[in-house]
């Protein structure tokens, strides 16, 4: 059984608005609810640790989601560093070289099925994987004046999601030597990444988007109606 990371922690800076995004009404719930619910729901989830801001007004409370065990702790200034107290949170009984998934709180959709293909590419991996979706889009790298400097040859390129799952131990360590070197790591497999590990990337669905912008949120909704309360 696996325990998951949910930083929470984020104001939500790119979306505007009071209310950060996690917490914004989505058909009648906060987003995070979508999202804890969606992830609880599966049969080799146990539990979860969300990461929050320092006295965050909006978290509802919660002790526990689908009959399981919600946590929490208080996030850090970057989101690494919210991940990184969500692992320290986790309960002793989750072993050093337990595999734990990392999973932003912005990302509501969540399938069921995507959470079972990566648990079954864990089975046979060394180092841990993640969530990707190949990029279908010509990428451009621009110049200082908007220009475009060059075209990157997409077939070997992809967008990292979550889940992101590595040992509890690991993750730790690799977020911890980051931080020792002063570098903002934007996902846990670039940590694993710096230390010279190679992830595994496991396709996942284009639906599991993380909530940026106001449009977003619209897409979001209409995903979930869809998915019902099946998320297959
Ligand atoms: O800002 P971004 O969309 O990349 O955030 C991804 C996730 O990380 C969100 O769920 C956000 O709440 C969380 N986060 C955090 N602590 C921060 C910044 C972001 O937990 N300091």
């Amino acid at each position: 059984m696996t325990w998951v990371v949910v930083p929470a922690a984020g104001r939500g800076a790119r979306f505007g608005g009071e209310v950060p995004k996690q917490y914004l009404d989505l058909l009648g719930r906060p987003l995070i609810e979508h999202t804890l619910r969606g992830l609880l729901a599966h049969p080799s989830i146990s539990g979860v640790v969300v990461a929050l801001s320092p006295n965050d007004p909006h978290w509802p409370g919660w002790r526990a989601l689908e009959s399981k065990p919600v946590l929490t702790c208080m996030g850090g200034g970057e989101r690494a560093d919210s991940v990184l107290a969500g692992l320290l949170a986790l309960p002793d009984s989750v072993a050093k070289d337990a595999w734990v998934l990392v999973h932003d709180a912005a990302r509501p959709c969540i399938k069921s099925m995507d959470l079972s293909r990566l648990f079954a590419a864990l089975k046979s991996d060394p180092v841990g994987a993640l969530l990707a979706a190949p990029v279908r889009d010509t990428v451009k790298r621009s110049d200082a004046d908007g220009r475009v400097e060059a075209t990157i040859p997409r077939g070997s390129l992809w967008r990292a999601l979550t889940p992101q799952a590595f040992r509890r131990d690991s993750l730790v360590r690799a977020l911890e030597a980051a931080q020792r070197a002063g570098e903002t790591v934007t996902d846990e497999a670039m940590a694993m990444e710096r230390l010279g590990l190679k992830p595994l990337l496991v396709e996942g669905s284009e639906d599991n988007l993380k909530v940026t912008t106001p449009a977003d949120l619209a897409v979001a909704e209409s995903i979930l109606r869809r998915m019902g309360d099946g998320r297959a």
